[in-house]
């Protein structure tokens, strides 16, 4: 396992640029698929899933380049449609291809991706829908035989807006016969910029950022280059860094309306924030009070993806948090970690609940990251921390961050950088 040390307590002071979106990338890389062409992905962020996404389109018999930071794909060749075995197993998002192949190929073998240290995360969701444009499915251990002969838009109700079942329909019907409407569609932002990429690829897709889609199949894709939208999960992070180390920091590519719910949690536990264009200053002076109830939903909801961070700054906060999670069944991950710390949480799993005593101080202790979003919560706690924080599992941060011991040193941050970005 990699692992880091911080030594906390100091506070941050500086400005950072916020990389490429990795929720963003993901479905934007298993749609390149659909153009049998060159696509070009500016802004593309350097992390494993992006790494892992671009092994599953070589292995597909795409080209797959780099050109400082955009990615390139040549999808002219690819010759294979299953995804499956270790390559399907080092990502969740190869999922998403089981839409793309279907669009373009009419046929998909993809392994069932199971679930993952944060919940079961099933794909019943994905299936029912993609049964609805006349996909049939056979399951055979954990492979996924799926076949169509000619995909056909429909309407479709999802009982839940699933993000990944979202993406999946919207990459199976771009290339569809006639229209497929989506309804209780999920609106996060990375939806809104696949479908963006898509559109300026020539498909027609209207009600973007809304939780109606209506997606006209077109007969083919053509050649584009698309800039990777900033990631606001990174930007969110960055803030809740600088909330729970005290300081102030400018981060650059930060869309207001993108993290309103996150902004709105700090700022009740007493930073102050403010936005210039895309330009976002934060301010920590005095300790953070509690908040009294945090609770992740769908966008525009609070974002389950920073759950974990504002646990982190929370536990120093004065009084008592309550964070309620909806999402993801096993997502408290990160509370034994920080107790070893020296915080004080209890967790209510018949609630999904975790009620968090602000304690005075952090200190430093070795601790073990199990998912991307609780490790980087770690990494925040060590800033908090005193003495020496030995964070390992940064292997789950390197899926979504592209360096954060630079960005975070770059802020004054006492951070060992040896293992904290993929090699280049
Ligand atoms: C995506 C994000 C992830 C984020 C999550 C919620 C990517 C690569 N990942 O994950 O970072 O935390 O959205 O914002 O973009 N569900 C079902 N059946 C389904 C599909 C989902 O029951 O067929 C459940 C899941 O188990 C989970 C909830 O719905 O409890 C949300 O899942 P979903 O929105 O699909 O998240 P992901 O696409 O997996």
């Amino acid at each position: 396992m990699s692992s880091i040390n911080i030594i906390g307590g100091k506070p941050l002071l500086g400005e950072i640029e916020i990389q490429g979106s990795k929720n963003a990338a993901l479905p934007i890389l298993a749609g390149t698929i659909l153009h049998q062409g060159v696509t070009r992905l500016e802004g593309c962020p350097k992390i494993s899933d992006v790494l892992h996404m671009s092994e599953i389109l070589e292995e597909l018999g795409c080209v797959v380049t780099w050109e400082k930071k955009t990615l390139i794909v040549d999808a002219t060749t690819l010759s294979k449609h299953a995804v499956v075995g270790e390559v399907a197993k080092k990502t969740r998002a190869s999922v998403l291809f089981l839409g793309a192949l279907l669009g373009r190929e009419k046929t998909a073998v993809v392994s069932y991706p199971g679930g993952c240290s944060i919940g079961e995360r099933p794909i019943d969701l994905h299936l029912a829908a993609l049964r609805k444009l006349g996909v049939s499915i056979k399951e055979d251990l954990d492979l996924l035989y799926c076949n169509v002969a000619q995909m056909t838009g429909s309407k479709i109700h999802f009982s839940f807006p699933s993000v990944g079942a979202t993406e999946n329909i919207i990459l199976a019907s771009v290339l569809a016969e006639g229209e497929t409407n989506l309804y209780n569609a999920a609106r996060e932002p990375e939806i809104v910029a696949l479908c963006e990429f898509l559109v300026a690829a020539g498909a027609n897709i209207s009600g973007i950022g809304t939780s109606h889609l209506k997606i006209e199949g077109v007969q083919e894709l053509k050649e584009v280059t698309y800039k990777i939208p900033a990631d606001r999960i990174v930007a969110g992070t960055y803030l809740t860094a600088v909330a729970g180390a005290g300081g102030s920091a400018v981060l650059h590519g930060v869309r207001e309306k993108e993290i309103r719910m996150v902004v709105k949690m700090l700022r009740k536990a007493g930073c102050s924030v403010d936005f210039s264009g895309e330009h976002c200053l934060i301010r920590r002076e005095k300790r953070l009070k509690s908040v009294s109830k945090i609770e992740t939903k769908p966008f525009p909801g609070f974002p389950t993806d920073m759950q974990s961070q504002f646990m982190a700054i929370l536990s120093t906060a004065m009084g008592e948090s309550k964070i309620v999670e909806n999402i993801f069944e096993a997502r408290f991950l990160v509370a034994d970690e920080l107790v070893k710390m020296g915080a004080n949480i209890e967790i209510r799993q018949d609630t999904s609940t975790a009620i968090i005593y602000g304690v005075k101080q952090l200190h430093g202790t070795p601790v073990v990251g199990k998912d991307l979003r609780g490790a980087a919560a770690l990494v925040i706690a060590g800033l908090m921390a005193d003495g020496v924080t030995t964070v390992s599992g940064m292997e789950y941060v390197m899926r979504g961050y592209e360096d954060i011991c630079s960005d975070l040193i770059s802020l004054g941050a006492n951070v060992t950088e040896s293992v904290c970005r993929i090699a280049k």
